[in-house]
C-alpha cells in the first residue's frame, strides 16, 4: 500500500477539471495503454490568447497518476503561459504534498502533456509527447537521443537523460521510479547505468581524480549551519528580494534545509521551480552535495 498524502488522496476520489473541451485551443496527450498510464490535456485560452482560462483531463492510470494530472490543472488553471511553461513534476509533487518516489513518472506525465499541449499552441508536432515515449513503429536511431533504450516501456534516451538532468538522479532505480525505463524485464538497465555513468566527474588530467566532494566531509553541523546562513544571508535573500520576494532560514534537519518562502514566493506556483533550481543548486555548489532544499 502506497503511503499517499491526505492531498494525493482527496485529488484522487474528487478528481478537479475531468473532462474534454471540445472547442480547445490545444492538446497535449503522453503515454499509451500498453505503458500503463496515460493522460490528455486539453487547453482553452482566454481572448487575449495569454492566460489558460480553461483546462480538462483524461487519464488511464492509477491514484497518483488521476492525482497529479488534477493537481496539474489546478496550477495552470487561470494562469498565464509564461507560468505554465515553467510548470516541472517537481511542482505537482509539491502541490500534492508529495509522491512516494516510485511514482514520481506520474508527475513527470502530467509535465509532459502540458508540454505537448504548449507545443501544439506554439504550432509545433501534433500534441503527442514522443520525446518520452518511444512511439510504435519510431525508426530505430542507435546513435541519436531518441533512440529507444527501455523498450518494455518505450522509453528514449532524451527522456531518461531529461529526467536525471531534471531531478538530480543518481540511481537506476531512481530512474525507474522517474520514467518507468528499467521496470520490466530489467535487460536495459545496464545502458540506463551507462548513460548516469556519462554525468559521474571526469578525472582533470593536471589533478588527478577528482574529489567527489569538495567540501570536507568532516563538515561539522555547526559549520554546516553557518555556511548556508552565509549564503542564505549573502547571495540567495538579496537575490529573492530583488523581485519583491524573500525567505528565511527554519532549520536544518540533517542535509535538509527547512525554509520558509515570504514576500511575493510565497504562494507563487513558481517558487518551488525556484527553490530546486537556484536556492538548492547554490547550497549544494557551495556548502554540501547532498543538500535538499525543502519549504517549512
Ligand atoms: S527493456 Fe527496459 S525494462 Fe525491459
Amino acid at each position: 500500500m502506497w503511503n499517499y498524502t491526505e492531498k494525493v488522496m482527496d485529488h484522487f476520489l474528487h478528481p478537479r477539471n475531468v473532462g474534454d473541451i471540445k472547442d480547445a485551443d490545444a492538446v497535449g496527450e503522453v503515454g499509451n495503454i500498453t505503458c500503463g498510464d496515460a493522460l490528455k490535456l486539453f487547453l482553452k485560452l482566454d481572448a487575449g490568447r495569454t492566460h489558460i482560462e480553461d483546462v480538462k483531463f483524461q487519464t488511464f492510470g492509477c491514484a497518483s497518476a488521476i492525482a497529479s494530472a488534477s493537481a496539474l490543472t489546478e496550477l495552470i488553471r487561470g494562469q498565464p503561459l509564461s507560468v505554465a511553461e515553467n510548470i516541472t513534476n517537481d511542482d505537482i509533487a509539491a502541490y500534492l504534498g508529495s509522491l512516494p518516489e516510485e511514482k514520481m513518472h506520474c508527475s513527470v506525465m502530467g509535465m509532459e502533456a502540458l508540454q505537448a499541449a504548449l507545443a501544439n499552441l506554439r504550432g509545433e508536432g501534433n500534441g503527442t509527447a514522443t520525446s518520452g515515449h518511444g512511439q510504435d513503429g519510431e525508426a530505430y536511431d542507435p546513435s541519436g537521443l531518441d533512440r529507444v533504450v527501455c523498450y518494455c516501456f518505450s522509453v528514449t534516451e532524451r527522456h531518461i537523460r531529461e529526467v536525471v538532468e531534471a531531478n538530480g538522479l543518481r540511481s537506476v532505480e531512481q530512474v525507474t521510479n522517474y520514467c518507468k525505463a528499467g521496470g520490466g524485464c530489467g535487460g536495459c538497465r545496464k545502458e540506463i547505468q551507462a548513460i548516469l555513468d556519462s554525468y559521474a566527474p571526469k578525472p582533470s588530467p593536471e589533478t588527478g581524480p577528482e574529489v567527489e566532494n569538495k567540501t570536507p566531509t568532516a563538515m561539522t553541523n555547526l559549520q554546516k549551519m553557518m555556511k548556508v546562513q552565509a549564503l542564505i544571508e549573502g547571495e540567495l535573500r538579496p537575490g529573492l528580494q530583488a523581485d519583491g520576494g524573500d525567505l528565511e532560514l527554519v532549520d536544518i534537519d540533517g542535509d535538509t534545509v527547512l525554509v520558509r518562502l515570504k514576500g511575493a514566493c510565497a504562494g507563487c506556483p513558481g517558487a518551488h521551480t525556484t527553490l530546486k533550481r537556484w536556492v538548492e543548486a547554490r547550497l549544494r555548489e557551495e556548502v554540501l552535495p547532498t543538500l535538499t532544499v525543502a519549504e517549512a
